[in-house]
C-alpha cells in the first residue's frame, strides 16, 4: 500500500496561453490560466461562450496543443510526449464525452462501450465494465444500436464508454448541451455517480449552472482566464456568479476587435 501524501492531482495546465490565428485576426482563447484538477473529484469549468472553456479542456486533455505553458495528465507532461506516446496517453488514460455523443452508428451499445479497449487491443476488465453497464442502466440496452436509442440514453452509452478503459480522468465538453433538461439531469447524476462511485477524476465543462451544481467544484472563465474558483455550488451560487461576469466588459463569441489606444 502506498502512504497518505497530498491530494494528487490527476490533470492540470500551468501559464496555458492558447492563440488561434495571427495578426489581426488572433484570437487569445487562454490568456495565462493555471489550474489543478484534483484527483477523485469532479470539477466544473464554468463561464459564458467564448470564454475559453472547451480550448482549456482541450489543450488539458492532449487533444489540442498550448501556444505557451505546459499541460499535465498525473505526472506526464503533455508537451514532451511525440504523437504516437500521446495518443496512447489519450487512449490509456484519458475518457471522454462529447456533446455529440460520438457513438459509432453501426456498433451496438456494448461494442461503443468496449470501443477505446478494443483499439488498444485491451481485454480490460469484465467485472468493472460489467458494474458500469449497471451504473448508467443500459443492460437491457446492450444489443441496440444508437440510432434505436433515445438521446439521455446514447450519452449514457457514452458515458460508460468513457469509464471503461479505467482512464484517470474523464473531459465531458457541455455532455447535456443536446439534451432535454430531465435526460441531462439523468447523465450528470451519472457522470458524478461514476466519478464518486469508481473514485475517478471528472472534469465537465458546461454554460449551465444547473450542470455545474453537480460537480464538487467549479472554475469559472471568462475572456481567457480563471477568474474564480467555488466549492459545493448550488445552481443559485453560481448563477449569482456568472451575473457578476456579464457587465459591460463581458463578450459573446466573435473576439473584439483591439481598440488603438
Ligand atoms: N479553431 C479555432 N480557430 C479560431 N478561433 C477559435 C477556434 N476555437 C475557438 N476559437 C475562439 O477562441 C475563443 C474561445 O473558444 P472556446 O474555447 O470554444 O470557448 P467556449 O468553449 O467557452 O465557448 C472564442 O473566441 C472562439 O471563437
Ligand atoms: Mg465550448
Amino acid at each position: 500500500m502506498t502512504t497518505t501524501t497530498a491530494p494528487r492531482t490527476a490533470a492540470r495546465v500551468v501559464d496555458a496561453v492558447k492563440v488561434y490565428g495571427s495578426g489581426d485576426t488572433a484570437v487569445r482563447a487562454l490568456d495565462g490560466v493555471s489550474v489543478a484538477f484534483p484527483a477523485g473529484r469532479f470539477t466544473a469549468i464554468m463561464g459564458p461562450s467564448g470564454s475559453g472553456k472547451s480550448t482549456l479542456m482541450h489543450c488539458a486533455a492532449g487533444l489540442d496543443t498550448l501556444t505557451s505553458g505546459t499541460a499535465h495528465i498525473g505526472d506526464t507532461e503533455l508537451g514532451s510526449l511525440d504523437d504516437r506516446r500521446l495518443t496512447l496517453l489519450r487512449r490509456e488514460r484519458v475518457g471522454f464525452v462529447f456533446q455529440a455523443f460520438n457513438l459509432v452508428p453501426t456498433l451496438t451499445v456494448a461494442e461503443n462501450i468496449r470501443l477505446p479497449l478494443d483499439l488498444a487491443g485491451d481485454r480490460g476488465d469484465p467485472e468493472w465494465i460489467d458494474a458500469l453497464i449497471d451504473v448508467v442502466g443500459l443492460r437491457d440496452r446492450l444489443h441496440h444500436r444508437p440510432a434505436q436509442l433515445s438521446g439521455g440514453q446514447q450519452q449514457r452509452v457514452a458515458v460508460a464508454r468513457a469509464f471503461a478503459g479505467r482512464p484517470d480522468v474523464v473531459f465531458a465538453d457541455e455532455p447535456t448541451g443536446n439534451l432535454d433538461s430531465r435526460s441531462g439531469e439523468e447523465v450528470l447524476g451519472l457522470l458524478g455517480g461514476a466519478a464518486r462511485e469508481t473514485r475517478r477524476t471528472v472534469v465537465m465543462v458546461t454554460h449551465d449552472p444547473g450542470a455545474a451544481a453537480h460537480a464538487d467544484e467549479v472554475v469559472f472563465l471568462a475572456d481567457g482566464r480563471l477568474v474564480d474558483r467555488m466549492t459545493a455550488p448550488t445552481a443559485e451560487k453560481v448563477l449569482d456568479r456568472m451575473k457578476a461576469f456579464e457587465g459591460p466588459s463581458s463578450r459573446e463569441a466573435p473576439a473584439p476587435v483591439e481598440v488603438p489606444s
